[in-house]
């Protein structure tokens, strides 16, 4: 039967309804457009409700909120808070803001989820070593979904700095020293949190940061000023931002360092001119942990209204933390100082983001999630699966790894072999010590039958017997397995080091392990790139495990027995003394390139000037082979593009992947132009015997350069590199000719 109504019944229907008669506020609509919603929105907000919805309030660190966050809810004036999370604090907070306050928005709950939330996949810089943007992308997926499952709709992550100084403890939170791989990385990690609509459950809004230059603080030293010149800044810094905008990220975190002279948080020619004006990007900025206040310590502003005036003026939306937006801000706008557009442009970019984010129309997060969604055996599998790709094996004398799985007496030295919470690395979120599988629990599964002998040795303040205890267990054993590094608090933020040397005795302790004459396998867990050079001149076998999460522990110890097989390349170089710092693959020539044979050209006198690793570098126990480079066409115009294929083939008896890299270098131009840039790599898996034919594309986006005078492709030669790092490998030319 059709469902006819008559007009009488229609009206008498209406009537009857609470919202007959009243008006409707289109903002309240779920089906009318977003940006219409947030203007008539706007249209009905008081100053304070304005500079309210612009405040983010830091909770408490287990998750609570804070008291006076209630009251701030209520009165529609605490637009976002970070660490704020699960049902029963988010929701409660949330009441308040939405069936109390007079407007009813929503507060947005954010919340650094940098690499997993509850189940923790290795450290971004040791994900970047997979080279397998595919895999950072499902990491970042999981972890929305554990994220939304107790509340959250915003994560700070991914951090997109370029850093190439490995004093600077926050290099761990990134994917190393390359644009390029830095870039894929970023966009990878960006579709991963926020998936095709960030609106949706189990998806999350995703933030950019730090923009910009955070990364190239002077000396290495957290927070530090910085000093990049504009090509730096267009070929280096900029480019991972720009991937996140082009993959849709919808925020941004400005930085908290000085750029050339103005602070990144006050920065109005990045923030308005390049990233919205040149870029287009729609989303809102929010400041780092209070880094508007911090432009008066800069010297930039005079006082706290000064700081908000100049923050809210180039284009910073939100406040993390400090308070001078709401404190400040009403005063300020009516003295003329803050413009009313500027104000009203930052309220529209918040508002239209909660209201995509669906947050009007689903501002509570069900109890019940959180238990059906943290650490599922499937978040698990991809935990471990993100481990076992991101191990760099860095040496391999002699084929001592893989052990064999019936070996009898292993030795397992150094207390981070036994640490939970070392395994997680910095920022790991609501990831729990507890959950962590420990290198030596690892071994104890994939090696049920080795006889282990464990002692802790010589990590922070050790004692000479424990360093005695250590050597005399090893000297019983069949092989040595030393786990060294770094705890977890020695990377991360506000975590610079003078030294990249191991830290306490460990280097003593690998010293004596290395005179009893036993095999001796370094396993290497850290946040940055550390001096190898003892290891690598005296001990057979180095496996590079980062900070390697949840399943770290088993990840590795399946390599070390060879249930899986080491793939990754390191996204970064690791220096052989810290005064090389610092040092990149993609540096510029110099007019007197360094010549061991000659006095008078770039390098040192105390030290080699090439790196212990270079970028790219990593192992396997197969072994592959590059050839047949071709360029097709040879000759192209600068609009123009080629095709560079290669053969890769698996010589060995094992299979294994292999991550093929394709480098260009512009030979002569307007301006000097890195020995390398990375322009393409693929991980490939390949069988023993198997070949395969690789084809990259060059065209104007990998050959291009960002000149004084603009985004170009010069006419000229092109030397073209292909091989498994950025040293080496095949090669071949591409001319560029108008
Ligand atoms: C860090 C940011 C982080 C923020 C919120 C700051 O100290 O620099 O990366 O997102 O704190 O926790």
């Amino acid at each position: 039967m059709k469902n006819y109504m008559s007009s009488a019944a229609l009206i008498f229907l209406l009537a009857a309804s609470p919202a007959f008669g009243a008006e409707v506020p289109l903002y309240k609509d779920a089906k009318a457009a977003p940006a219409a919603r947030a203007a008539d929105l706007l249209g009905r907000m008081t100053v304070e409700e304005k500079f309210g919805q612009l405040q983010q309030l830091d909770g408490l660190w287990e998750g609570n909120y804070r008291e006076e966050h209630l009251a701030l809810a209520r009165e529609g004036r605490l637009g976002s808070t970070l660490n704020v999370r699960t049902a029963p604090f988010a929701n409660t907070l949330q009441k308040e803001a939405v069936e109390r306050s007079r407007l009813g928005i929503p507060v947005l709950f954010a919340f650094d989820v940098i690499h997993g939330y509850r189940t923790i996949f290795p450290v971004p810089l040791g994900e970047s070593a997979q080279w397998e943007p595919q895999l950072a992308e499902a990491a970042a997926s999981a972890a929305a979904e554990e994220a939304y499952s107790v509340g959250l709709k915003w994560t700070f992550a991914p951090m997109v700095d370029i850093a190439r100084d490995p004093r600077w403890g926050r290099i761990v939170e990134g994917s190393g020293e390359d644009a390029y791989l830095g870039s894929k990385l970023a966009a990878a990690r960006v579709r991963g949190f926020q998936g095709a609509d960030y609106g949706a459950p189990w998806k999350v809004m995703a933030c950019a940061k730090h923009w910009v230059g955070y990364g190239a603080a002077e000396a290495g030293r957290d927070y530090n000023s910085t000093d990049i010149s504009e090509s730096a800044l267009r070929n280096v810094y900029f480019p991972p931002f720009k991937a996140a905008v082009d993959a849709g990220v919808v925020t941004f975190m400005t930085a908290f360092n000085d750029l050339n002279g103005v602070p990144s948080t006050a920065n109005k020619r990045n923030i308005s001119g390049v990233l919205r004006g040149e870029w287009g990007f729609k989303g809102f900025v929010v400041s780092d942990y209070t880094s508007v206040k911090e432009l008066i310590l800069h010297g930039l502003a005079a006082d706290g209204e000064d700081a908000a005036v100049k923050a809210l003026s180039a284009g910073v939306d939100m406040e993390m933390v400090s308070t001078l937006y709401r404190e400040t801000g009403p005063a300020a706008l009516a003295a003329g100082k803050i413009s009313q557009a500027d104000l009203d442009a930052s309220v529209l970019r918040v508002l239209e983001l909660k209201f995509r984010a669906g947050i009007f129309e689903n501002p509570y997060i069900d109890p019940a999630l959180e238990a059906k969604t943290l650490k599922t055996p499937e978040k698990l599998a991809l935990a471990l699966n993100a481990a076992l790709n991101s191990m760099v094996l860095l040496k391999n004398e002699g084929a001592l790894l893989p052990l064999s799985p019936g070996i009898k007496k292993v030795a397992v030295i150094g207390a981070l072999a036994d640490s939970r919470a070392d395994m997680l690395g910095s920022w790991s979120a609501d990831g729990k010590p507890a959950d962590a599988v420990t290198l030596l629990e690892g071994i104890r599964a994939v090696a049920p039958g080795a006889s282990l002998v464990y002692s802790s040795g010589a990590f922070a303040g050790a004692a000479d017997k424990d360093l005695d205890r250590a050597v005399a267990e090893a000297a019983k054993a069949d092989v040595i397995i030393a786990a060294v590094g770094e705890t977890f608090d020695l990377s991360g933020e506000a975590a610079s080091r003078v030294s990249l040397a191991l830290p306490g005795r460990q280097l003593e302790l690998l010293e004596r392990l290395k005179k009893t004459d036993k095999p001796v396998v370094a396993v290497v867990f850290n946040g940055r790139p550390l001096e190898l050079g003892w290891l690598n001149d005296n001990l057979p076998a180095i496996l590079e495990a980062w900070q390697p999460g949840t399943q770290g522990g088993l990840a590795v110890a399946q390599t070390l027995f060879g249930l899986a097989n080491p793939g990754g390349k390191l996204p970064i170089t690791f220096p052989r003394s810290v005064g090389q710092v610092p040092i990149y693959y993609g540096h510029r020539n110099t007019g007197r390139p360094p010549d061991a044979k000659e006095k008078y050209t770039s390098k040192y006198i105390d030290s080699s000037f090439e790196p212990l690793y270079p970028f790219g570098y990593g192992l396997s126990y197969s072994s592959f082979s590059f050839s047949g480079l071709e360029v097709s066409p040879a000759v192209i115009a600068p609009g123009g593009k080629a095709q560079v294929s290669f053969e890769i083939k698996n010589i060995s008896r094992r299979a294994g992947s292999e991550v093929a890299q394709l480098y260009i270098r512009d030979e002569a131009g307007s301006e000097t132009r890195p020995v390398r840039e990375l322009k393409g790599f693929q991980r490939v898996t390949l069988a023993p015997g198997e070949a395969r034919r690789l084809i990259f594309e060059l065209g104007p986006e990998e050959l291009g350069w960002y000149y004084a005078g603009g985004y170009a492709v010069e006419p000229g030669r092109f030397k073209i590199y292909a091989g498994n790092s950025s040293a080496g490998g095949l090669e071949g030319v591409l001319e560029v000719k108008p």
